[in-house]
């Protein structure tokens, strides 16, 4: 017995401990991104850096340099040069070790148009994490932190997790589902992209469909600011159009092809609204898409990585944001297909499909019928 609660205590242990490694491992690649460590080793190769090389290169400190190189390398997140007797290499003026990233490295942390860039995700749950007084708060009282409030970092990080699949695979997932296919390419095709951020999606399905005019619109100033920007900078502002407003707030009627919400209506706080204003606006044999979190059907304690991930995201940025607004349905990012199909029979919709697009980031892709 007494062994069985020691077996308990050490195996509990051992979970905390894990979890502190993480926050603190999570935190030190911010730390390094931030400070452009990671671009300077990148581009230093195999020779490596010592720690002055890497502060003086990026106008850091030299004494903070070298342990954030020692814990990256503990880490696992940084290299260690050896010379070619196998020891590690020093220089004649620096004794110590150079470092280098490992092969993968940059990849995953210096690529923003990689599918598998992570920065953004680290850089998303910082941004919550730092609103934590006012998370406090929140969960103590009631309301929440909203988007506005959580600020230009998350706007950005949201908008660059995202930002790679759209550019490379929106279109030709949506090509390869004949009957949205079919309706995105009719000439002169209405498409609107609700909760848009900064565009991306936007500027993807005009791409992808030279004939349709496409509509991003979303809640967020600064939001709608930037969205415009990258449809100037691409040169396809003649092509889109990206409006303030409020998603619930539907407009002539019956006048869409097609409408499209990419992972937010999660966070907005009145989907049913949202959901019933966008059946009003779509013809009757235009198509709504809803791609969201490609979480489990129900929830159980022994949720896998995504389940962990997407509760993560909702304790410090999606459920908070989305109870900011008073009234709200509180989704949070765990939005389960039960939960979109009641939000959908809300909204008068027939049925919801599970599209066959896989392996689109950890996204899932609904029809919802009229
Ligand atoms: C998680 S972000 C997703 C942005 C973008 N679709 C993407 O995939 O990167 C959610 C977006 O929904 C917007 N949003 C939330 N509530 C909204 C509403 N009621 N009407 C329009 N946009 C809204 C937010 O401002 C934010 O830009």
């Amino acid at each position: 017995m007494v062994q069985a609660m020691d077996d308990g205590v050490a195996a509990y242990s051992d979970r905390v401990v894990a979890a502190v490694l993480g926050y603190a491992e999570l935190a030190s690649i911010a730390l390094g991104d931030g400070l452009g460590w990671y671009a300077a080793l990148a581009e230093a190769g195999g020779a490596g850096l010592t720690p002055s090389e890497l502060a003086a290169g990026t106008g850091t400190q030299e004494r903070y340099a070298r342990e954030w190189l020692e814990q990256q390398s503990v880490a696992g997140f940084v290299g260690v040069v050896q010379d070619a007797g196998g020891e590690d290499a020093g220089t004649a003026q620096d004794a110590g070790p150079r470092f280098m990233l490992p092969p993968g490295a940059a990849e995953v942390l210096l690529h923003p148009d990689s599918l598998t860039t992570l920065i953004p995700m680290v850089r998303m749950l910082w941004a919550g994490v730092a609103q934590l007084p006012e998370l406090l708060q929140a969960y103590r009282h009631g309301g929440g932190v909203g988007w506005a409030q959580i600020g230009s970092e998350a706007r950005e990080s949201q908008a660059a997790c995202n930002k790679p699949w759209f550019d490379q695979r929106l279109g030709p997932a949506l090509a390869s589902v004949p009957e949205i296919h079919q309706v995105l390419s009719r000439e002169g095709a209405l498409i609107t992209d609700l909760g848009t951020g900064f565009g991306w999606s936007t500027l993807a399905l005009a791409n992808a469909y030279p004939g349709a005019a496409v509509v991003g619109i979303d809640i967020d100033e600064p939001s709608i600011e930037q969205a415009r920007k990258n449809a100037r900078r691409r040169g396809m502002e003649g092509r889109v159009t990206f409006r303030l407003a409020d998603a619930a707030d539907a407009e002539s009627p019956g006048s869409q092809d097609a409408v499209f919400i990419f992972e937010a209506l999660h966070d907005m706080p009145f989907p049913v609204q949202v959901l019933a204003a966008v059946r009003a606006m779509v013809k009757p044999d235009g198509v709504v898409v809803v791609m969201d979190e490609a979480v489990a059907d129900v929830f159980g304690p022994d949720g896998d990585e995504l389940e962990r991930l997407m509760y993560a995201y909702s304790l410090f940025i999606c459920l908070p944001d989305s109870l900011s607004t008073p009234g709200s349905a509180g989704t949070g990012t765990v939005m389960r297909q039960s939960v979109l199909e009641g939000y959908a029979a809300g909204a008068g919709y027939s049925a919801v499909e599970r599209l066959p697009i896989e392996d689109f980031s950890a996204f899932r892709f609904y029809r919802l019928h009229l």
